[in-house]
Parts: C-alpha cells; sequence; structure tokens
C-alpha cells in the first residue's frame, strides 16, 4: 500500500498552484493603486460613458481618433477640429467643452454643424466622460 504524494495531486499541490495567480493578481492591484489608476481623474463608469457615447455620437463626424475625419465630417463645412491640436487643447476649458456639447456650436458661436445634446445635460457621468475622452486625444 502508498501513500499519496504531493505529485501526485491533492489538496497541497493544488493550493501551490493556487497562491502564485492570487499573489500576482494582489501585486497587479496594487500597481494599478499606486499609478492613481483608480483614484485620478473621472470614475470608472464617467469613463465607460464617456467611451461609449463618443463612440455611438461623437465618432460619427469627430473620428475615432479625435482627428475629425468621422464619416459625416466630408459634408460638414467647417470640419470638426484636430482634437490632438494641444494649442486647442490649451485654449478651452473643461466647462466650456461641456458647454459646447450640451448646447451644441451655433449657441456657442460655432457652426450649427456641430449639434446640441440637451439630454446630456443632466448626465454628469457623460460629460464628464466626454471631456475625459476628448482630452485623451492630445496625449
Ligand atoms: C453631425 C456632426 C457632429 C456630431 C455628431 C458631433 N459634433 Fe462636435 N463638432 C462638429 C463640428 C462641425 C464642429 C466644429 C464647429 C466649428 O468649428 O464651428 C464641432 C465642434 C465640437 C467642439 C468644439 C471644438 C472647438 O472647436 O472648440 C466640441 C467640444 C465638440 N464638437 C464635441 C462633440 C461631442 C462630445 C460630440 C458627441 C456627443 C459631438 N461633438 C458630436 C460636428 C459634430
Amino acid at each position: 500500500m502508498s501513500f499519496p504524494r504531493a505529485r501526485d495531486g491533492g489538496i497541497i499541490p493544488a493550493m501551490e498552484r493556487l497562491w502564485k495567480p492570487i499573489l500576482l493578481g494582489a501585486a497587479c492591484t496594487l500597481l494599478v493603486a499606486a499609478c492613481g489608476g483608480e483614484d485620478s481623474g473621472p470614475s470608472k463608469v464617467a469613463r465607460s460613458r464617456g467611451e461609449q457615447v463618443f463612440a455611438e455620437t461623437c465618432s460619427t463626424c469627430h473620428g475615432k481618433t479625435g482627428i475629425g475625419d468621422g464619416l459625416a465630417a466630408a459634408a460638414l463645412d467647417p470640419k470638426p477640429r484636430n482634437y490632438t491640436d494641444a494649442a486647442w487643447q490649451a485654449s478651452v476649458t473643461d466647462d466650456r467643452i461641456k458647454e459646447i456639447i450640451v448646447k451644441g456650436g451655433e449657441a456657442m458661436g460655432l457652426s450649427v454643424g456641430m449639434p446640441a445634446h440637451a439630454h446630456l445635460k443632466n448626465d454628469p457621468d457623460a460629460l464628464e466622460g466626454l471631456v475625459w475622452k476628448i482630452r485623451s486625444f492630445a496625449e
């Protein structure tokens, strides 16, 4: 009769296989927290709302990469601006970006080609997320 040894399986080797991914996971979580991944800027919810609304609504004109080359942009004059332009990024406040999104171009002295999105007025997560998304094109 022989006793089961570690390499034959059983609870101890199973635990040994588990602790490595657990430790790795913990290390990754700490790293993200240390780099401010969770705490800096808008919440995760706001970011995903921003990503979602930008992809569904804004990219049609502003383009997936924010350079103003969306499908509908060909018909627009003036064209949507290139969001990677550092000078523009520096010249505009977050509040102004939010106001333009909600009120549209015409109300803000810009082109009627930029539609109003009045339904986002009471959706601070979407507005924060969109500003974050627009700012991200500059990096
Ligand atoms: C139908 C096309 C279209 C859609 C959809 C659209 N935009 Fe625009 N947007 C424009 C155009 C055109 C301009 C440029 C207006 C100008 O320069 O006079 C503009 C300008 C802007 C500006 C001002 C930039 C500047 O020059 O100061 C912001 C901010 C902006 N859009 C954000 C958004 C966001 C966010 C969305 C989605 C919620 C969106 N836009 C959807 C066409 C569009």
